[in-house]
């Protein structure tokens, strides 16, 4: 089996490719460091599904920075948010009187953003920004919004690849795809 007869098998259709996705975390990652010039920037990114998001945009900021890194969940396997917030693991640095910026793979209801927002603020931070590869803001239920937003989504789709998952699968894709139906049922 080649590369492309195991991604055939998975996808019903790419909608960001690996290219589009690296163009635009470059830019994202430009307009940070201009934004943040003379700054110390602290990222928050949020496991598992930003990792290989951060990792990537984090190579475009040409600033200090620290990077610590939190898991938090308010969904269950499927693709109903839950609305249940739970820390899974708390940040190892101290946030007071810091710039923080979230990295986040997918702004969908917002329950996630806005439960990690509140946590955050009782730490003291001087600042909080989200960045979030992709933002799908007709699904929103609160005022929650990102500060930096990579694609933003019209469509209802469950989208995986490049970090998001599908039941924990497909993280490892390194493009956005929307699976083929059968995988769903
Ligand atoms: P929210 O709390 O509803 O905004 O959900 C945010 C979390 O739900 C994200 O961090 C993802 O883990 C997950 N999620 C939401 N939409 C999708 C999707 O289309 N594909 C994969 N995961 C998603
Ligand atoms: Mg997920």
């Amino acid at each position: 089996m080649t590369n492309n007869s195991y991604y055939e098998s998975i996808s019903e259709k790419i909608l960001y490719s690996e290219a589009d996705i690296q163009n635009r975390i470059k830019q994202l990652g430009e307009q940070i460091t201009n934004e943040y010039k003379g700054k110390q920037i602290t990222f928050i990114s949020i496991l598992n599904g930003a990792f290989m998001f951060s990792s990537d945009i984090l190579k475009h900021i040409k600033l200090d920075c620290e990077i610590d890194f939190m898991q938090v969940s308010t969904y269950g396997s499927g693709t109903v948010s839950s609305g249940n917030f739970v820390v899974k693991k708390d940040l190892s640095v101290d946030i007071e009187n810091k710039d923080v910026i979230i990295l986040e793979d997918i702004l969908d209801t917002g329950y996630t953003m806005e439960n990690l927002i509140n946590y955050l603020k009782e730490k003291n931070p001087r600042s909080i920004k989200c960045c979030t590869l992709f933002d799908k803001p007709a699904r929103r239920v609160n005022n929650v919004k990102a500060d930096y937003a990579g694609f933003v989504e019209k469509n209802d789709y469950f989208i995986v690849g490049y970090g998001l998952d599908y039941s924990q699968k497909y993280r490892n894709l390194p493009f956005v795809c929307i699976l083929k139906k059968e995988i769903y049922s």
